[in-house]
């Protein structure tokens, strides 16, 4: 692209941004259910931007944010730094957040706005069934509450069909849509997109304020990829890898950690969320895992309130290897060592 077009990238792409990877998007939106023009969406730098300024934009320091439980750290982050206050709704492995939890919560508290991945959740790695779906729309809309929808893992979901979007449920006006490419292709293009509904021109300006722009070569490049029919190419591919590599990294967890352990089943994306003997701490194995080069994600860090002691999150984005089978043993050995080490000093 930098060739073909020279100058042209070395320039700003101010916002909405880019109009061939505006369009190309709205395209591939059509596959999640949503109807959307071009000009609906604005460029990010990422989902993490997205998320941010849709929190920024739609709710003050103070707000509470109803969020799921485990749920991705970023947001919590974003939610912590902005002064906002998370507001933790159980949420089950296969069937994504309760929403009986929900509607209690509503009831309780003056809930500013819903931030979800109802996708292939990360660290759950579930997807809201459609009828669910639709019943999270409706109880919104009674309490006229916005969702910001996260759709990062959309596209990498284990089933032929790709899954609806909860936008697809609803007016354009109620939910927020957030995605990025950085899951599907690559982080490092940090390139995503929100479409904001009736938020547009808020989100536009604040987005303009934040960074002037989202980098111009990445969207230009991404624009080419999905016009030519690569990215759609690649999907199928990577699916199917990280459907093997998450079925092959279970197995191991089977194999070398103790019999209580208990995984998730992800209908999609490459992370399992794994529950340890209650004993072990999964803030000490991630230290004494990092001193061998060993990197997991504790389970706290998903939570707001620090729960979730005895879980991890482990990546299986990697193809399988002789080093990860190392380093599975190394950590199974690891979560032996600290499910025993309490029994032995009690004894
Ligand atoms: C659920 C979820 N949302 C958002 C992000 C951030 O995405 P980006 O790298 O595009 O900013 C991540 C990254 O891990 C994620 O898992």
């Amino acid at each position: 692209m930098a060739r073909k077009y020279g100058n042209e990238l070395s320039t700003y792409q101010f916002p909405p941004g880019n109009p061939e990877l505006r369009r190309q998007i709205a395209r591939r939106m059509v596959e999640a259910g949503c109807q959307t023009r071009p000009d609906d969406i604005i460029i990010t730098s990422g989902c993490q931007e997205a998320l941010t300024l849709c929190l920024q934009t739609i709710a003050n320091p103070g707000d509470i944010i109803a969020i799921e439980s485990p749920a991705f750290y970023g947001l919590l982050q974003a939610i912590e730094v902005l002064g906002m206050k998370a507001l933790e709704i159980p949420t089950d492995p296969k069937t994504g957040i309760s929403l009986a939890a929900l509607s209690l919560a509503l009831e309780k508290w003056p809930v500013k706005v819903c931030a979800l991945v109802p996708n292939v959740s990360n660290p759950l790695g579930c997807t809201l069934p459609d009828e669910n779906k639709q019943a999270l729309v409706d109880l919104l809309a009674q309490s006229d509450i916005p969702l910001i929808e996260d759709d990062i893992y959309g596209d990498l979901g284990f089933d032929a069909r790709r899954p609806r979007a909860v936008s697809a449920f609803s007016s354009e006006q109620q939910v927020l849509y957030c995605s990025s490419f950085s899951k599907s292709l690559s982080p490092g293009l940090g390139i995503g997109w929100v479409r904001p509904g009736k938020y547009r021109e808020k989100i536009a300006y604040r987005k303009y304020v934040t960074n002037l722009a989202t980098p111009t070569l990445p969207q230009y490049a991404i624009a080419d990829f999905l016009r030519q029919g690569g990215y759609d190419r690649y999907l199928r591919q990577v699916r199917h890898d990280y459907q093997r590599q998450v079925s092959i990294m279970t197995r191991a967890v089977g194999k070398y950690f103790p019999q209580e352990t208990r995984v998730t089943q992800p209908q999609g994306g490459f992370v399992i969320w794994i529950e340890l003997p209650e004993k072990v701490d999964s803030l000490q194995l991630c230290q004494q895992a990092l001193a061998q080069r060993i990197s997991i994600a504790p389970g706290p860090i998903f939570s707001a309130s620090r729960k979730y002691r005895n879980f991890i999150r482990l990546n299986c984005a990697q193809p399988w290897s002789e080093t990860l089978e190392k380093a599975m043993i190394t950590l199974g050995r690891m979560v032996h060592e600290l499910n025993n080490r309490d029994n032995k000093d009690r004894q």
